[in-house]
C-alpha cells in the first residue's frame, strides 16, 4: 500500500504529464476516426504508425513511469516494480525512437515555428533518453541499484519534458504578438532543462528536503538486487 506521501510522488507526475497526456489520447481518436485534413494534423494523418506509437509508447512511460517513484509501492510490490518497469523502459525507447524518427522525417510544421533549434534540441534529448535507458538497464543487470536509479529519473526528466513544456508554453498563449522561432524555441528548451535541473537536484539530495525519497529498496529474499547491509547498530 501506498502511503500518503508515496501518492504525491506519482500524482504529482501524472498532473505533469497531463496536458500531453490528454493531447495525446485525442489525437489517437482523431487517427482512428475520419478528420479533415488540415495543416495542423496533415503530417500525422499522412503517416499515423510512428505518432501513434509515439504516443501509446509515452504513455505507458508517462503513467506507469510515474508509479515506479513511489518508495512505498517499490518495497511493498517488488514484484511489480520488476514487470512494470520493463513496460516502462520498453515504452521509453518507443518513445524517444519514434519522436527521433519524427524529427528526422517528417515535414517541419511551419504553423509551430519549429527551427533549427528545436529540431538539435529533439534530437539531443532523444539520444540522451535513449542513452539514460541503456545506462539504467545495464546498471540494474549489475546490480548497481543507486546508478540505475539515477539513470532512470534522468531519462523521466526528459521524457516528462512534453508536460513542462505545456507550462512553459503559457508566454505563447499569452502574448501571441511574440510567437516565432525564438519564442517557441525558448519555451521548448526550458521545459527541458527545468525538467534535468530539477532531476539532478533530487538526485544530488535535496528531495530529502521535501519529503522524497529516492533511496531503492527491494524486499525480494535472496534474489535479485538487495541493498548493501547496514552495519550493527546503525539501524
Ligand atoms: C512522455 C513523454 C512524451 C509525451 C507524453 C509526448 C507526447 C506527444 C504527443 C501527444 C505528440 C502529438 C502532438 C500533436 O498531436 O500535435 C507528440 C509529438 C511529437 N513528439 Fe512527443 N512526447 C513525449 C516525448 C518525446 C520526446 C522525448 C521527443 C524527442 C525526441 C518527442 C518528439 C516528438 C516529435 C518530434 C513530435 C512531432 C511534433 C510535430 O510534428 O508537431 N516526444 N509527442
Amino acid at each position: 500500500m501506498m502511503r500518503k506521501p508515496d501518492w504525491l510522488i506519482p500524482i504529482g507526475l501524472m498532473l505533469l504529464g497531463m496536458v500531453p497526456f490528454v493531447a495525446g489520447v485525442l489525437r489517437i481518436v482523431e487517427l482512428g476516426g475520419s478528420a479533415e485534413i488540415s495543416p495542423e494534423n496533415a503530417r500525422f494523418l499522412e503517416n499515423p504508425l510512428p505518432v501513434g506509437i509515439h504516443i501509446a509508447g509515452s504513455l505507458l512511460f508517462g503513467i506507469l513511469g510515474a508509479l515506479q517513484f513511489s518508495p512505498g509501492l517499490r518495497r511493498s510490490r517488488p514484484h511489480w516494480h520488476r514487470i512494470s518497469g520493463r513496460v516502462v523502459v520498453l515504452g521509453g525507447f518507443a518513445s524517444a525512437l519514434t519522436g527521433l524518427w519524427m524529427t528526422l522525417y517528417f515535414p517541419n510544421a511551419d504553423i509551430n515555428f519549429d527551427g533549427p533549434v528545436v529540431f538539435v534540441l529533439r534530437l539531443t534529448v532523444g539520444v540522451s533518453m535513449l542513452w539514460s535507458l541503456v545506462l539504467a538497464i545495464s546498471a540494474i543487470r549489475n546490480l548497481d541499484l543507486a546508478a540505475h536509479q539515477r539513470w532512470m529519473t534522468r531519462a523521466y526528466a526528459l521524457g516528462l519534458g512534453a508536460g513542462t513544456q505545456a507550462f512553459t508554453h503559457i508566454p505563447w498563449f499569452v502574448w501571441p504578438e511574440l510567437q516565432g522561432e525564438f519564442l517557441r524555441s525558448l519555451c521548448m528548451a526550458s521545459g527541458w532543462m527545468l525538467n534535468i535541473m530539477f532531476a539532478e537536484w533530487i538526485l544530488a539530495g535535496a528531495g530529502g528536503k521535501l519529503g522524497v525519497s529516492t533511496k531503492y529498496q527491494s524486499n525480494r529474499p535472496n534474489r535479485g538486487p538487495q541493498l548493501p547491509p547496514v552495519a550493527k547498530g546503525a539501524r
